[in-house]
This record gives C-alpha cells, structure tokens and sequence, in this order.
C-alpha cells in the first residue's frame, strides 16, 4: 500500500509540473497524419489562433498533439490579427461555428483548420460556407476531410479529399473555368478606348457597363493586356463604370478611401480594375496593386518659342563681358595717351585734349583714319598694334553679325521647370483635381509653383480659348517616345507646341486587383514584359492611334533652316538710331560754335562771311568738321 501511494504521489506531481492539460486518452489521428495535416494547413502562417470549444477527453488528446507538432509559437483563446493561422477544435459543430462566427474579419490570406472529434453529416451547419469570407477552410473529422474550394471562384464549395495533402492550397495556375468577374475601367486613351455604356442590373444594383460591341472598344494598351490575362485565367468578364462622380476617388484619411473605383474594391464590389493606375504609396494601402507593366513620364507641352527681331541685333555677335572689354580698353587706351600727351613733350599736342583722344583712337581702331601726322610721332608702334586689334575684332564682328543677321532669330527654348516658371506658363486638367504629390516631384521646390499656375478646366471650349491664347502647357505622358495628353485635343490645338525635355513627373502603371487576384497577375504581367509583349502592344496601339501633330511634337522648328534673310529694319536699327543720334550732336555743336563765333552778328551773315573767305581762298584745304 505505502509503495502504491508514494508511486501515485510521484506520478502526480511529475504531472503537475507538466502542463495542466495533459490528457490521459489517445488522440483518434495518428501522429504522422496530424503532422501532415498541420503542414498542409498552415503553409505560409507563422503563428496560429487557438480555440478549443470543450475541453473532453478527445479534444484534449488532439490539443496535446497539435503542441507537440506545431513548430512555431500559438496564441489560446485570443485572437491576434498579425496571426494569420485560426486553429478550431471542438465535439460539436454548433459549437465551432459560434466560435467562428465571432472571429473579426475574415480574410483572404487566413488559414482555418477545424478538427472535430466525430462523425459530421453532409448537412452539417459546418458545411454554411457563409460564415466563411474568403479565408481558406479545411475541416477534419472522423467521418472524413473536406476543403473549402480555391477564394476566387464562386460560388466556393466544399469538396470531399482523400488525402491530408489535399489540403494544401493548390499552387498551379488559376483557372477560373469561365466564371464571370466584374471589372471596372474607364475611357483613357492609349490604355483604353471605352465609349458606350448601357445599364445593367449587377446584384440587384443598378450599374453602367461598357458594350463591347465596337471593335474599338477592344482596343488599348492595358486593354490587350487585360484580354490576354482573362485568357490565362480563363474568365469571362462585364466591364463597368466607376460609380459616383470620382474615377479613382480620394484619400479622406488613413482609413477611409472616398468614392471612384478604388473604393468598389474595397467593397469587393469588383474583381479587378484598369485604366492609367498609379502605383502610388496612397493607393497601395488601400487597394492591392499588380507589378507595374510600364514605366511612364509626365511631360508639359509648351509652346514653341516665337520667331523675334531683336532691335538690338547688331550688339548680338559679341557678349556683354567682350563689348566691356572693348570699351574699357579704350578707356584705358585713351587715358594713357591723354597722360603721356601732358608729359611727354615730343608727344603731339593735340592729344592734351581728352575728347580728341577718344575720336582719334576709335577712328585708328575701326581703321577708318589714319591721319598723316601720327605716323611721324613717337606713338607709331603703339597706334599700330591698336590697328591690328581693331581689324581682328572688327573681322569677328562682322563675319558673326552676319551669320547671325542672315537666320532667323527666336525666343529661347522652355525645357526645363525653371525656364517654365519664368515663361509664366498656366496650365491644367479637365478631371478631378490632381494628387499633386502624385503628379510632380515635390522635393523640388520649383514643382510647388506648379500648384498655383493650375486650371481647373471645364469644358473643351475654355480648353481651346486658354491654347489660343498662349500661355497654357499642355500635361500628357510619355510612353516610348510618344506623347499622349492627358485631356482630349483636337489635332489642331498642338500646332504650336513642343515636348519640353525635362520631365515633371514619373509613375509606374498597373492593375488593380483583388488579393487573391494579385499572384496570378503579377505573374503574367511579369511574363508579358519579359517577353516583350507589353512594349509590342504599346508600340502597336500608339502607332494606330497618334496623331500626326503628336508625332510632330518632339521636332523642334526653330533652328537654320537654310533659307536666307532678307534684312528688314528692326535689325539694323541700333544702328541707324546710332548714325542719327551721332547727326543730331554733330549738327548742335557746329550751330553751337557758329553761335559763339557769330558773337554780335547773325549766324547768316557769319555764313556769308565764311563762304566769301572760301571763295577766296580756293586753294586751301578746307577744315574738316566732322
Ligand atoms: C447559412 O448561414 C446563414 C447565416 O449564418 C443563414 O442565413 C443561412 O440560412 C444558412 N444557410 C443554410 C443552407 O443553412
Ligand atoms: C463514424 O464513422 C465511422 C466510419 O466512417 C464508423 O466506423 C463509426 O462507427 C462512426 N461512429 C459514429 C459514432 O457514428
Ligand atoms: C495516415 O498515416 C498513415 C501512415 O503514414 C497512412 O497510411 C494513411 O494513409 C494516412 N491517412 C490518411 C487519411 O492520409
Ligand atoms: C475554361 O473553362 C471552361 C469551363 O470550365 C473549360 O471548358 C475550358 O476548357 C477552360 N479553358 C481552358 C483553356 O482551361
Ligand atoms: C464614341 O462614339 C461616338 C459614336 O460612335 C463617336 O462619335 C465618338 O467620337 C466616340 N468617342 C470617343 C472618345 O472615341
Ligand atoms: C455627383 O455630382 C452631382 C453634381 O455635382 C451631385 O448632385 C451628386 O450628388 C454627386 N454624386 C455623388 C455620388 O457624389
Ligand atoms: C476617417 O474619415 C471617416 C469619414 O470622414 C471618419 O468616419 C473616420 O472616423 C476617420 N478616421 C480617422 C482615423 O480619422
Ligand atoms: C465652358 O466653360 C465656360 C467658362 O467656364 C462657359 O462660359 C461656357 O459656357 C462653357 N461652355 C459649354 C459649352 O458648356
């Protein structure tokens, strides 16, 4: 009797020690299934929910074994969100069913294990796939395994396995065997060209949807792209509208996506969505986003500078740092010889006379005197080397003036934001007001300008009448090499506009798609581009569609086109408003002296004077007053 109880007293303290739910019984699955079952069940969780209903002898058996097998860390009867693996055991499938039932939010990515310890009837409320969502169910019990079918085709069933490897979510291609998915899309040429909507009924709303009895209707880029993914998959498909006023609808705070199609995904209301996407950090919280299929640039059209006639043309061979150096070394020129002059006695005389100087040197520098007199004197190296520069700069000048007079002269280029912003340039869209985050660059403070100089335009009319008058950009994307705008233009709008070469903006293009959708896609997506289909089909599209002005765009029409100028006024005016100004002083100072020399009498009979003396004095060379 002592030897028996000290036994038992052992055994039970070595089972406390031991955790408190270890049972006596055997669990009804053997080891090495129960192995598999927890392998196939919870392929990519790491941590697993635990909800046991009862805690019976069979229930505590397999909870037993579930520790011993389950190789990463579990939570009891709290449920923790980050833990995408939900582990129900229990006797009775009313049971379990509450218990599931009271688990928030059931989501694609979840994986559920149901164990129940009994024979369970095909008409089992188990069997309700409503309590589901869209996680992934596998229920084991005595009577045998089902599987709740793959989320994306509907209606889910469940379907009798044979095997616990059946279990595992099937990681071959989809096939949605003609199943019908809502898609939503909208008009954006090259991505698509939808146009006509009809009303249909979907659910037991009302929704507009796209017919696609138009061959253009099949036509764009993401459009190709979006047939060639429902072949893959093998679904049908019904294209709808966004609802509502918004296309892609807004971002109201962390949690709250306002209106467009983002919103009917979050719904679930669509499978799948398309139409110049951006793969945004805003839209990726909101909505799962495919692999981008393109890489797109936002350009400005600007308008091509005008052709101009500078009434300073003749100043334009030189820059403004050689004209100052020209007249500095004159200055200089002028001041040495103006000092040498009062110093140096051998120096002729005139030159004591600073206005002298200066005439005399431009003269010698344009060669256009070359008075007898200095040739004698004691500065003849000095004026002969001034000579020399003169026919050197007079020989650039000339040869450059007139290349420069004989093309055309425009206005300079706008190619980069800073040229933009001083051109003053306005510009604009006619669909709900831009993420401007999305669209520039904000780390440059140039780009924040941007948002002042934004139309908000209303119609086509107010469109064309802002181009004609001039100061308006146009936004559009690049797309190998093509510019497609971002608003409908006639192809006469873009005559005068070029592409401005420093892009304002990138994004990369994708699809929108639900969760389950998002493998898949971005698989043949990643396909499509490595082979070279995406750029195929772009190329395609944009080459049917172009315009002849957008292709003109990246041509630039303001260089030497090899036709000759005839010289009109406006160029050479400098330098006759030179001539004339030069005129009019000499004019004033030769009355001016007549003046002073006249004293008493009239400047009339001065003149009469001066002419009888001429007279007179025919031989005599005459005083040049020029
Ligand atoms: C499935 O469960 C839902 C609600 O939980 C219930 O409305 C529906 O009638 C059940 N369907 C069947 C076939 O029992
Ligand atoms: C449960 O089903 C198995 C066979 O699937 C059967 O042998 C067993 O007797 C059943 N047990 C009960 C309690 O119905
Ligand atoms: C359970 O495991 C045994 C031994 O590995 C195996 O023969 C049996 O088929 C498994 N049962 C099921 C239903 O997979
Ligand atoms: C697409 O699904 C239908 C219906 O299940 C099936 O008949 C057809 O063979 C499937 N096509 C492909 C290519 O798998
Ligand atoms: C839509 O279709 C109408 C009539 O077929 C056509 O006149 C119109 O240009 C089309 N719109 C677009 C954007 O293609
Ligand atoms: C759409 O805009 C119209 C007119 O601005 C407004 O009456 C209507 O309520 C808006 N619809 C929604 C869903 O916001
Ligand atoms: C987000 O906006 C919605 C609607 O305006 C509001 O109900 C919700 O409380 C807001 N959430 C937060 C976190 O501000
Ligand atoms: C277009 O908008 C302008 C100004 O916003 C307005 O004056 C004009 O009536 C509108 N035209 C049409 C056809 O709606």
């Amino acid at each position: 009797m002592l030897i028996f109880m000290i036994l038992t007293s052992v055994s039970l303290a070595i089972a406390d020690k031991n955790d408190i739910f270890v049972s006596k019984g055997r669990s009804w699955i053997a080891d090495e299934n129960f192995t598999e079952i927890i392998k196939s069940s919870f392929a990519s969780s790491r941590c697993c929910n635990v909800f046991l209903t009862d805690w019976t002898e069979d229930s505590s058996a397999v909870f037993d074994q579930f520790k011993n097998v389950y190789p990463y860390d579990y939570l009891l009867e709290t449920s923790m969100h980050e833990c995408r693996g939900y582990f129900f055991l229990g006797s009775s499938d009313d049971d379990i069913i509450e218990s599931i039932k009271k688990t928030p939010l059931l989501q694609w990515d979840m994986e559920i294990l149901i164990v129940v310890n009994k024979n369970i009837s095909s008409d089992s409320c188990l069997f309700n796939n409503s309590a589901y969502g869209i996680a992934n169910i596998n229920i084991v019990s005595i009577s045998g395994m089902w599987k709740l079918s793959e989320n994306y085709v509907r209606p889910r069933v469940f379907t009798k396995i044979d095997s616990y490897e059946g279990m595992q979510i099937k990681d071959v291609t989809i096939n949605f065997q003609n199943k019908e998915l809502q898609v939503c899309s909208i008009s954006s040429p090259p991505m698509t060209y939808l146009n006509h909507t009809i009303q249909k009924t979907i659910d037991g709303i009302e929704a507009d949807v796209y017919t696609m009895d138009d061959e253009l209707d099949w036509d764009g880029v993401e459009m190709k792209l979006f047939l060639i993914i429902a072949e893959k998959l093998n679904f049908t498909w019904t294209i709808r509208k966004p609802e509502g006023n918004y296309t892609y609808g807004q971002r109201i705070n962390d949690t709250y996506w306002m209106g467009g199609l983002i919103q009917m995904m979050r719904e679930q209301k669509i499978d799948m969505a398309f139409a110049s996407i951006w793969l945004t950090l805003d839209q990726y919280k909101f909505v799962s986003l495919s692999e981008s299929w393109y890489q797109i640039y936002i350009h400005f059209l600007v308008p091509r500078p005008h052709r101009t006639t500078s009434f300073w043309a003749l100043s334009r061979p030189f820059s403004e740092e050689i004209w100052y150096l020209l007249l500095s070394a004159l200055l200089l020129h002028c001041l040495y010889t103006y000092v040498r002059a009062w110093i140096d006695p051998k120096f002729p005389r005139q030159y004591r006379n600073f206005l002298i100087v200066l005439t005399d040197l431009i003269g010698y520098l344009l060669s256009s005197s070359v008075p007898k007199t200095a040739r004698k004197r004691t500065n003849k190296l000095q004026i002969l080397l001034w000579q020399t520069a003169g026919w050197l700069i007079i020989t650039a000048y000339s040869s450059s003036l007139a290349a420069r007079l004989a093309s055309s002269e425009y206005e300079s280029r706008i190619d980069t934001l800073e040229q933009f912003s001083k051109a003053n340039l306005q510009w604009g869209l006619g669909k709900e007001l831009p993420p401007f985050d999305d669209y520039f660059d904000m780390t440059n403070p140039l780009s924040m300008k941007l948002r002042g100089r934004f139309h908000y335009i209303k119609n086509y009319t107010q469109l064309e009448q802002l181009i004609r008058r001039g100061n308006y950009a146009i936004l559009g994307k690049v797309m190998d090499d093509s510019f497609v705008p971002m608003d409908y233009l006639a192809n006469d709008d873009l005559k005068n506009y070029r592409l401005m070469r420093q892009p304002v903006g990138q994004f990369y293009a994708t699809f929108a798609v639900q969760p389950w959708l998002l493998k898949p896609v971005d698989e043949i997506i990643l396909r499509l581009r490595e082979t070279g289909i995406i750029i195929g089909h772009l190329r395609d599209v944009i080459r049917r569609r172009d315009s002849y002005n957008l292709r003109e765009v990246t041509v630039e029409h303001d260089r030497y086109d090899g036709s000759i100028q005839v010289l009109g006024l406006m160029p050479l005016g400098a330098g006759f408003i030179l001539l004339f100004v030069g005129s009019l002083i000499a004019s004033l100072t030769f009355y001016l002296e007549l003046r002073h020399a006249a004293e008493a009498t009239s400047v009339q009979n001065l003149l009469r004077n001066i002419s009888k003396k001429h007279g007179l004095d025919q031989s005599r060379t005459t005083h040049d007053f020029g």
